[in-house]
């Protein structure tokens, strides 16, 4: 064994660690970074939603925890403001509450919102929860503004977003509901629109996340993640920091339907959809 260049090796390691330039205020540290359970593979493979908590799985078309849990726990750190577009069922604000960051989320499904206001009702966290329109620049900036205003906060720290995959899941019957879109460039300028509304909200050097799946119409893949992730590449000042593939599991599974979704695909000539993406980008403006 050659001793000098084993020394060398360790000693341009420990140098590596010890200059890293610290890019995310998250809490980590050369001293820290081991225990953490932050992942940062490009690939997720999430094998059992977690359940502890308030989280319960009831909404048809949530996420995981798991999802805001990284990404909160990789991109924030302790009482900043994590913005959420699209809530639903309060999986990003339930982690919020675990990792002691605030909140401000919005979505158009009251009955929903309800819901998870219940569940927080003895929360202490500060938080805030809007039945807003996210493509409504007016209304939305009205909101947010005091929202911000009331928390005595600037700005926000991260945006998480986890809109409807087009149509394929419906939320409610309100024509505000992008879920009623069924046609794709429609659906994208709301998308686009929704984040020109969001972004000017984020502060410099922050980060953003979008949660987004593939689906099927006519036939054929219709590639949603890949034009959602264009299309903010394209109309904000971003960098792509980061084209996660996590797993999709159970969902048909549990109906105990596994088989005759095979049967079908194999008779047929397509994939089943077992991915979906979770785009971040970094706010260069
Ligand atoms: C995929 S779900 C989000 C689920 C969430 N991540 C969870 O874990 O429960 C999308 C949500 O977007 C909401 N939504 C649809 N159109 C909206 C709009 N224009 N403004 C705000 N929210 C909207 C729907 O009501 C639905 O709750």
């Amino acid at each position: 064994m050659n001793f000098e260049k084993t020394a060398i090796f360790y000693l341009s390691i420990k140098e590596n660690l010890y200059f890293c330039k610290i890019m995310v205020d998250n809490g980590i540290t050369k001293n820290n970074w081991k225990e953490t359970d932050i992942s940062v593979d490009s690939l997720w493979l999430i094998n059992e939603r977690d359940k502890t908590g308030k989280h319960a799985n009831v909404y048809h078309g949530n996420f995981v925890p798991q999802i805001p849990h990284q990404l909160i726990s990789r991109y924030t750190k302790e009482n900043d403001v994590v913005l959420e577009l699209f809530s639903g069922s309060g999986t990003t604000l339930f982690e919020c509450e675990e990792l002691n960051r605030q909140y401000i989320g919005f979505d158009i499904n009251q009955e929903i919102i309800d819901y998870v206001n219940n569940k927080m009702q003895n929360s202490q966290l500060p938080y805030k929860l809007n039945n807003c329109d996210v493509t409504n620049t007016s209304q939305f900036n009205k909101v947010i503004q005091n929202n911000l205003k009331e928390l005595e906060k600037p700005a926000v720290d991260f945006i998480i977003a986890h809109p409807p995959y087009l149509d394929i899941v419906k939320f409610t019957s309100q024509e505000s509901d992008l879920s009623n879109i069924s046609d794709v460039n429609i659906f994208i300028d709301n998308i686009v629109c929704s984040f020109r509304n969001a972004l000017q909200y984020l502060s410099k050097n922050k980060y953003l996340a979008v949660v987004m799946g593939d689906i099927y119409k006519n036939s054929e893949v219709i590639p949603l993640g890949f034009y959602v992730m264009y299309a903010i590449k394209k109309n904000f000042k971003v960098k792509l920091k980061g084209t996660i593939v996590k797993n999709i599991e159970g969902n048909r599974g549990k109906l105990g339907q596994q088989n005759i979704w095979k049967y079908r695909a194999l008779m047929s000539d397509y994939f089943l959809f077992k991915h979906e993406y979770i785009f971040v980008f970094k706010k260069e403006f």
